[in-house]
């Protein structure tokens, strides 16, 4: 066995430490550098506490809506600091457990920032300044949210992502800023909580760039919610009169103002590489502010690897995982490289929504013939006793090789119910293999099944007309 090579991780988010863990395991000599927390924005400001919460969310609401099922719970209350303790509780186990992983697997962690020196040094600032040596290097420092003019985030008036995750009072109206993955899952949640909630988004439709049927549903239930979705509209300013934000909008309609109690500000997040050095080692980003990398996560300079979101989009964790994984295997010099086919991608609205591979719009783009089959939960005896029976699945086969092109779904536990999808994809599997795969009953994932019959005019719950 050759000898460990030293290596440098910047960034500890789930880029990061699964990058270190999986380089400890193949006998490296370890080091992540972290100026803020371990586990990054996922497990401390993003993925983690954002879904505690929407979990709490969506139990307020089954609670209050159990009276059809013979149940009436009275009294039922909201405590929102013992909300966002339970959350943080979660999170502090998760973290923790991440440093636990990383000292059983002999990781070194140094708390600083890191900057490069040149393509072998790294000076760290902060409480353990000290400059490290290494062979290879990989940047994992992620993202942070995008501020717009006039909306400076301060955590009080101005909320990003991070200050929504830790209110201390549930606010009366809540006006969101940008209608995208963030703006929708807290704005859904806050909504849930009892909060009145706007949501203003710059593009025609919420969630630009998701499968349209299934934003379609998205949009029904935020009409169902009586949450405001306010489309092609700009927020251009606001002023704070007597505890409350007057906020300035611009649309069709003209200009108009908006009488809140709280602001969030979710229109995006961007690469983040400030302080990092990159010109002492000659890299530089594109006009997005992401690190080019090829398939083996290199980034121009050959012992400089980038993973997660400073790597391009999609900005996922589960991507930057797996980028991870891979950069890891290549520095311990095994043949390695990112070939995934799809990268599912799972939005905690209500009712959920999840996605892979590609829609019908980028199937006529690439002019591929496919064919479709959907299949809707108000047919799944599971989904009714859940009583959650909005939304379907739909599965986009090839029309000739009927091979998986896409999947969408959009209803109960998709986010869940998308892992089958993807696998399947990755396998090369047919729609007529999904058909085929017996689904123990009485569970939701017989719609996957059923879709996938749907393609062929073969759904059992469902009249097809005869083709
Ligand atoms: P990060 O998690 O951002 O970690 C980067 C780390 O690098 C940070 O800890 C930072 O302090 C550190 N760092 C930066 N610069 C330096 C430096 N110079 N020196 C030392 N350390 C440095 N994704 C999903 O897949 N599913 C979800 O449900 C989901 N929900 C989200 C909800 C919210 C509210 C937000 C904000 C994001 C969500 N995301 C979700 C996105 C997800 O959080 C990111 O894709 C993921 O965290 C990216 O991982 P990363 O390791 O690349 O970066
Ligand atoms: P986003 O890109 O999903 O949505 C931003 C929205 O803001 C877009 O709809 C955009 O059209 C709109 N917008 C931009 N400028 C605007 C303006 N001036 N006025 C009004 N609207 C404006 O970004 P978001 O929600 O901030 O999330 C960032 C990223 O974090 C996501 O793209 C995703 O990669 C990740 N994320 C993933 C989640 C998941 O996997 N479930 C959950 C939350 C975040």
């Amino acid at each position: 066995m050759s000898s460990p090579r030293k290596v440098v991780i910047i960034g500890a988010g789930p880029a990061g430490y699964v990058c270190a863990i999986r380089l400890a395991q193949l006998g490296q000599q370890v080091t992540v550098v972290e100026k803020e927390y371990l586990g990054g924005s996922c497990l401390n400001v993003g993925c983690i506490p954002s879904k505690a919460m929407i979990a709490a969310g969506a139990l307020f609401h089954k609670i209050g809506n159990a009276g059809v099922m013979g149940i009436t719970a009275t009294d039922v209350k909201l405590d929102i600091a013992k909300l966002v303790e339970w959350k943080a509780g979660i999170v502090g186990k998760l973290t923790g457990g991440v440093g636990g992983l990383l000292k059983n697997h002999k990781v070194s962690v140094v708390y600083g920032a890191a900057t490069f020196e040149s393509d072998s040094t790294l000076r760290v600032s902060g409480e353990q300044a000290t400059t490290l040596q290494f062979d290879a290097a990989v940047i994992a420092t992620g993202s942070v949210p995008i501020e717009i003019p006039g909306f400076a985030f301060d955590e009080d008036e101005v909320w990003s992502s991070t200050g929504a995750l830790a209110p201390k009072v549930l606010p009366g109206h809540l006006v969101v800023i940008g209608g995208g993955y963030i703006g929708l899952e807290l704005g859904m949640m806050y909504r849930r909580l009892g909060s009145q909630v706007t949501i203003l988004e710059a593009t025609p439709g919420a969630l630009p760039g998701q499968e349209r049927d299934c934003v379609k549903v998205i949009e029904r239930s935020l009409k169902k919610m009586k949450v405001k979705l306010r489309t092609e509209t700009f927020a251009q300013g606001y002023e704070r009169k007597g505890g409350e934000s007057h906020v300035r909008i611009e649309s069709k309609r003209g200009e108009e103002t908006i009488v809140c109690d709280q602001i969030l500000s979710t229109v995006g997040r961007r690469p983040y590489s400030a302080g990092l050095g990159l010109d002492e080692v000659g890299l530089a980003t594109d006009e997005w502010g992401f690190l080019a990398v090829d398939e083996t996560m290199r980034t121009a300079v050959p012992n400089i690897y980038a993973i997660g979101d400073i790597a391009g989009q999609p900005m996922l964790a589960h991507k930057g995982s797996r980028e991870g994984l891979v950069a890891a295997g290549v520095i311990a010099g095994l043949k390695e490289a990112y070939d995934a086919r799809c990268v599912p991608a799972v939005i905690f609205t209500a009712p959920e929504m999840a996605s892979v591979g590609l829609t019908e719009e980028q199937c006529t783009e690439q002019g591929r013939a496919f064919v479709t089959g959907q299949f809707p939960f108000a047919a799944s005896g599971r989904a009714m006793s859940l009583m959650e029976t909005e939304g379907f699945v739909k599965i986009i086969a090839d029309a000739e090789s009927d091979e998986l092109l896409g999947v969408h779904m959009v209803g109960p536990e998709v986010t869940e119910l998308i892992a089958e999808a993807t696998l399947a994809i990755e396998m090369g599997a047919t729609a007529e293999d999904l058909a085929r795969t017996i689904h123990a009953h009485p569970t939701l994932p017989e719609a996957v099944m059923e879709a996938a019959e749907a393609v062929h005019g073969m759904a059992i719950h469902i009249f097809q007309k005869p083709k």
